[in-house]
């Protein structure tokens, strides 16, 4: 490889909201954010950047625009005109500036289950009833999505939000599926705001595919949230776009940022150009490496801890994990306490609580407990957890196993066949 995956930044008292939240002898895995240095083109042009000592407000300039309409193209083979673009400090203010210009009660917003909690709680800010739809799981252990439910819910018009590729739970949608759900938006004249932040983080080949891209017809009530932040690992620079087609569409939803959502910064730019124009490499080797946590994590899950189920994510560096056979009250706190995990804070199911489960419920297959976890943090930082602590480390070691799979032996010293029942 030509960039270092490996190496280990401690980023303790940097600021990270990752490492901030829990003592230091806990290892955060709770929010997408990767523990891998940005791409060395980036933090380059930022430093030469830099040399210009003025960063006062400012506006995209054509080459960034260019930088992304090419990437988009080359991609995707999406073609979109510079002036589609839409720059924000987040894809968050996106769908919820999207949601305020678009949508009035009683219209409904349909939310997918589970979900990233944002997403979840938008329809919320503007007092716009959410309908929550839940995944049907397959017997093959993928997820779809229940369209009949979907068409109910977009009757009298309104919003589907859509996560594509899903986070948590790693779904690339394919071609036939976006189509269907596409259809019925149509149908009942609903917007689609579609959150597309983890584009370009598709394993075993997969290809995503941008919802507007379907037809002109999709493109024409679609606004696609996009960001090199994922990717690229610079999230902390909070810049992202939206692409909107329509040109009446396009002013509704920007005129909904008054007030609220302003201009973005020139460093988060600056590194949102060099993203696209000149990290394809580093983003290739990255996609290898955390294909192969993703593998490792996969296999370990399977068969080293019974009562932990994990479907392959085909996309993102996120892993849903299905614990509902542990019978954990709350297997958050007892990652936390017992294996110094921090995996995400809130919950990403339905608030409903079921006193017989004493679990939130999650409707897709009637599972009942499951968390979201990732899988990039770099080798070496995971090597550093172990050592003369490595028993008392043994289930972060699990839990970040995927970082290991080039370092098998060593891993193996780590007791793995108990379960966690056992440590209860
Ligand atoms: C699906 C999804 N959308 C949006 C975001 C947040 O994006 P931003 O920081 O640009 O608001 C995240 C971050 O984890 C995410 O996973």
């Amino acid at each position: 490889m030509t960039f270092d995956f490996d190496q280990v930044f401690d980023r303790h008292n940097t600021g990270s909201t990752k490492w901030s939240r829990y003592p230091a002898d806990v290892l955060p895995m709770w929010v997408a954010d990767m523990d891998f240095a940005a791409p060395p083109m980036i933090i380059q042009a930022l430093q030469k950047r830099l040399e210009h000592p003025m960063v006062g407000y400012s506006v995209a300039q054509d080459d960034l625009r260019e930088a992304i309409v090419a990437d988009l193209w080359n991609k995707y083979a999406w073609r979109v005109e510079p002036q589609e673009l839409i720059f924000l400090p987040g894809v968050e203010s996106g769908f919820n500036m999207a949601l305020k210009a678009l949508v009035q009660a009683p219209q409904n917003v349909v939310v997918q289950v589970p979900n990233y909690p944002p997403l979840r709680h938008a329809p919320g800010h503007w007092g716009l009833n959410k309908v929550e739809l839940n995944f049907d799981a397959q017997a093959d252990g993928t997820y779809t999505t229940p369209l009949d439910t979907l068409n109910q819910s977009l009757q009298g018009g309104g919003a589907l939000l859509l996560s594509n590729p899903h986070n948590p739970l790693g779904k690339a949608f394919p071609r036939a599926e976006l189509q269907a759900i596409a259809d019925i938006c149509l149908e009942h004249d609903a917007w689609i705001i579609s959150d597309e932040i983890h584009a370009e983080l598709c394993f075993d080949g997969r290809q995503h595919i941008p919802m507007a891209t379907l037809s002109p017809q999709v493109a024409q009530r679609t606004i696609t949230l996009m960001s090199a932040s994922k990717a690229y690992n610079i999230a902390g620079l909070k810049t992202s776009f939206m692409i909107i087609q329509d040109r009446h569409l396009r002013e509704k939803v920007n005129h909904a940022r008054c007030g609220m959502v302003d201009s973005v910064n020139p460093l988060g730019m600056e590194a949102t150009r060099i993203a696209y124009s000149e990290a394809a490499p580093w983003l290739a080797e990255l996609k290898v490496y955390l294909q192969g946590n993703r593998d490792y994590l996969a296999e370990a899950v399977h068969t080293r801890l019974p009562g932990i189920t994990m479907n392959l994510p085909q996309s993102t560096y996120l892993a849903w994990l299905d614990c509902t056979a542990l019978g954990l009250d709350d297997p958050q706190q007892f990652f936390l306490e017992q294996a110094k995990v921090g995996l995400r804070l809130r919950r990403w199911l339905q608030a409903v609580r079921s006193p017989e489960l004493r679990l939130p419920k999650v409707a897709a297959g009637g599972r009942h407990s499951a968390d979201g976890a990732q899988f990039a943090p770099s080798q070496g930082l995971i090597s550093a957890c172990r050592g003369e602590q490595a028993r008392s480390y043994k289930y972060r070691a699990i839990w970040s196993a995927a970082s290991l799979h080039r370092q098998g032996n060593d891993f193996h010293q780590v007791e793995l066949g108990k379960g966690f029942r056992q440590t209860r």
